[in-house]
């Protein structure tokens, strides 16, 4: 995710909860049934379908095959996070503020609740694709060093040097203890070596955690898909105030 991405979906959900927010208020019960209102909620349901569609494609090999003939998935990726946070801000204004049903409420409260579960996912994912392999090919780099090193060195602080204490207090008392430069390279290369294998472990954490967040997302995404559809029939099925 780079910067001007962040900074846009950041700016668009904020403004997608001030409107939300703007219930305590504005209430227009009259638009949402209004023809202006009941367009507006159509556009809404036009971009929210976007995502779905998403799913379909890239979890269809035909489909996908055929569409990233003419866009990459991660293109698609970008037009449902645009599609997922400008679908909620127009269904907002669709509602007029008129909360007053319990599938209004519900309806409302789950868009707000996937659209803020996809910030949080799309966050997950960036920490992702943030350069594993780089390093894992540092780790593999840093771990060949300090072998070759260990050969030539016969390092001594192993027994003097307390293995908990922190890279700081490590190197003064080996400072201290009068330890050789190779010996200060090697406990650099461990600690270079910790660092690198900690983050290669965080990265395998988020994973798990991303692939967790993926199936909430798809979970609710499909209930809010089927309170929708019912809220649509509902409004055909009871007549369209300006039709
Ligand atoms: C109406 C709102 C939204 C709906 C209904 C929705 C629905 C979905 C669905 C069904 C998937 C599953 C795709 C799959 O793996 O098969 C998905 C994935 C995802 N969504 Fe959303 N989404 C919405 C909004 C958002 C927003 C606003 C963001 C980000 C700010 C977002 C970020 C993501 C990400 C990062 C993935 C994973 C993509 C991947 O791994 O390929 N979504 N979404």
């Amino acid at each position: 995710m780079n910067h001007q991405e962040r900074h846009t979906v950041t700016g668009l959900v904020i403004l997608m909860m001030v409107l939300w927010g703007g219930f305590i208020l504005h209430k227009a019960p009259s638009f949402p049934g209004s023809f202006v209102g009941s367009i507006i909620g159509i556009i809404a349901t036009f971009f929210m379908f976007i995502p779905l569609l998403y799913m379909f494609v890239k979890r269809s090999k035909r489909l996908k095959d055929r569409f990233t003939k003419w866009m990459k998935m991660s293109t698609f990726l970008k037009w449902h996070i645009y599609a997922g946070i400008i679908g909620p801000i127009l269904a907002l204004i669709h509602t007029g503020h008129r909360f007053d049903s319990l599938v209004g409420i519900v309806l409302t409260l789950l868009m707000l609740l996937v659209v803020l579960s996809g910030f949080i996912g799309r966050y997950l994912l960036a920490q992702i694709s943030t350069g594993m392999r780089e390093k894992k090919k540092l780790s593999f780099n840093l771990l060949e060093q300090y072998e070759s090193y260990s050969k030539q060195v016969k390092p001594s602080f192993a027994k003097n040097t307390a293995a908990y204490l922190p890279f700081f207090f490590k190197k003064m008392s080996l400072a201290f203890a009068g330890a050789s430069s190779e010996e200060m390279t090697l406990l650099k290369l461990a600690d270079s070596i910790s660092d690198v294998e900690y983050s290669i472990k965080m990265h395998e954490t988020v994973k798990l955690w991303f692939k967790r967040w993926l199936k909430f997302h798809i979970v609710i995404s499909i209930i809010l898909y089927i309170i929708i559809i019912f809220h649509i029939f509902s409004e055909f099925y009871f007549g369209l105030r300006w039709l």
